[in-house]
């Protein structure tokens, strides 16, 4: 009788997966071909659009685009986004944002501060700045087996990205406006090669060739039919309609830390008609798709001097991001150096106050809805 040596479970599914491993070519990585760059900048719009990025991004991307300095926003540095994203991956999000998270659109188009060219220059600066060489990916959809993928998914992508893809700690993989504009290459070279210096690690050796496959055919699912949407851009108040319910009350606030005011408070504040400035300080497309009511866009890279002139300081003042903090918190510091002492911060954010029932005023067209995992405390 043959007799087989006694090994434990665990030990035979490794010796098995190696057997896969040598047998088949399933962990062999893809080539790619090289793409030629994009076209070179002057030294005046490189120049311009170094300022750019210091205005407009640094407060979330960091000053050597390295990320994570608020709301997670990603790395504008790493290879393998700049290899596989340039320009529509870049383009896209940085002119019409990323709805439902703390990426607003900047492109004067949807309400924001910068012209189409400035977009481009930005584009093409970030990727000059990142020093990578791009590469080839086709148009061609990725098939894939969707089951699959969606177990592949929830085994080593939903701890970060979230179960249902509304991003966690990292990018929400289901979000509609970015599964509009990513291809489906540009996915799987993400899982593929994942995003050096970030906690996107590579999946290459981890994932096989199929699952890779699989598992962007399961983030393409989460694609809605977009219902593309344009929206009717509204006017911008004027100072004389900076301060709602002018001969209301003073809403006498109770601040947490000395700064923040919840939603409840503050709505109920704004239900009693207490007198307030309400001050929007993501960048101004956001607001044209929805805001409090009565709020005045601030956005966090407002020239101060010009935008103080109507203020009033005595008048109780709520800035508001949806970061759920990090833009209002920067526009109140600023404030406070400029004398104004009457100012707070509504702790939950945009979203968290629209994820507690609370009602916004909506453009004329916008589908929005809060994101489904929109915390208070990231
Ligand atoms: C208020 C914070 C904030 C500001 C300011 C901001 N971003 Fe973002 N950005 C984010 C977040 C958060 C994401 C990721 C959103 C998601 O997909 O979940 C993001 C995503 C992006 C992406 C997509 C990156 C990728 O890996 O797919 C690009 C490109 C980008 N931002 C460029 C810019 C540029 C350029 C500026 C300045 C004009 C800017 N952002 C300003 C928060 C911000
Ligand atoms: C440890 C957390 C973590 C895990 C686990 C993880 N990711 Fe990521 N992922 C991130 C972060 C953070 C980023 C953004 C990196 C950056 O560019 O700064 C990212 C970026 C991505 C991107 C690029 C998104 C874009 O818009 O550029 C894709 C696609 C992606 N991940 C897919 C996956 C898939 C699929 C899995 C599972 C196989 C996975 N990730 C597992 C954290 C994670």
């Amino acid at each position: 009788m043959l007799r087989f040596p006694l090994i434990a479970p665990t030990r035979i599914r490794a010796l098995l997966a190696l057997a896969v491993c040598i047998a088949t070519p399933a962990f062999a990585e893809r080539e790619y071909e090289r793409e030629g760059p994009p076209r070179a900048l002057t030294p005046e719009q490189a120049e311009r659009a170094a300022e750019n990025y210091q205005k407009y991004c640094v407060l979330c991307h960091g000053e050597d685009r390295q990320g994570y300095l608020n709301d997670n926003a990603p790395s504008l540095r790493s290879q393998s986004l700049f290899e596989s994203g340039v320009p529509h991956a870049i383009l896209r999000p940085l002119s019409y944002g990323r709805i439902g998270t703390a990426m607003g659109g900047y492109l004067d188009e949807v309400g924001g501060p910068l012209t189409l060219d400035e977009t481009w220059d930005l584009t093409y600066w970030l990727f000059w700045e990142s020093g990578a060489d791009r590469v080839k990916l086709s148009e061609n959809p990725v098939p894939g087996d969707i089951g699959r993928g969606e177990a592949v998914y929830q085994e080593h992508c939903a701890s970060c990205h979230g179960a249902e893809g509304e991003g966690v700690n990292a990018p929400a993989l289901g979000n509609a406006s970015a599964l509009a504009h990513n291809k489906d290459e540009f996915i799987r070279y993400a899982i593929e090669k994942g995003r050096d210096g970030t906690p996107m690690v590579s999946f290459s050796g981890v994932l096989s060739e199929a699952d890779i496959d699989n598992v962007t055919a399961f983030i393409r699912s989460m694609a809605e039919d977009g219902v593309q949407e344009t929206i009717t851009l509204r006017a911008l108040p004027t100072p004389d309609e900076y301060v709602i319910n002018p001969d209301g009350p003073d809403p006498d606030f109770e601040l947490m830390e000395g700064r923040y005011v919840d939603s409840a408070t503050l709505h109920a504040a704004m239900e009693a008609k207490q007198r307030m400035v309400l001050l929007d300080t993501r960048v101004t497309s956001v607001w044209q798709r929805a805001h409090l009511a009565g709020s005045v866009p601030f956005p966090y890279y407002s020239s101060l001097d010009e935008k103080t002139l109507g203020l009033p300081k005595d008048v109780q003042i709520v800035a508001y991001c949806s970061c759920p903090r990090s833009a209002s918190d920067y526009v109140i510091d600023q404030l406070a150096e400029l004398g104004f002492e009457r100012t707070a911060v509504l702790y939950e954010g945009i979203f968290g106050w629209m994820n507690q029932g609370y009602p916004v005023i909506r453009a004329e067209g916008a589908l929005e809805t809060p994101p489904a995992g929109a915390s208070n405390d990231h």
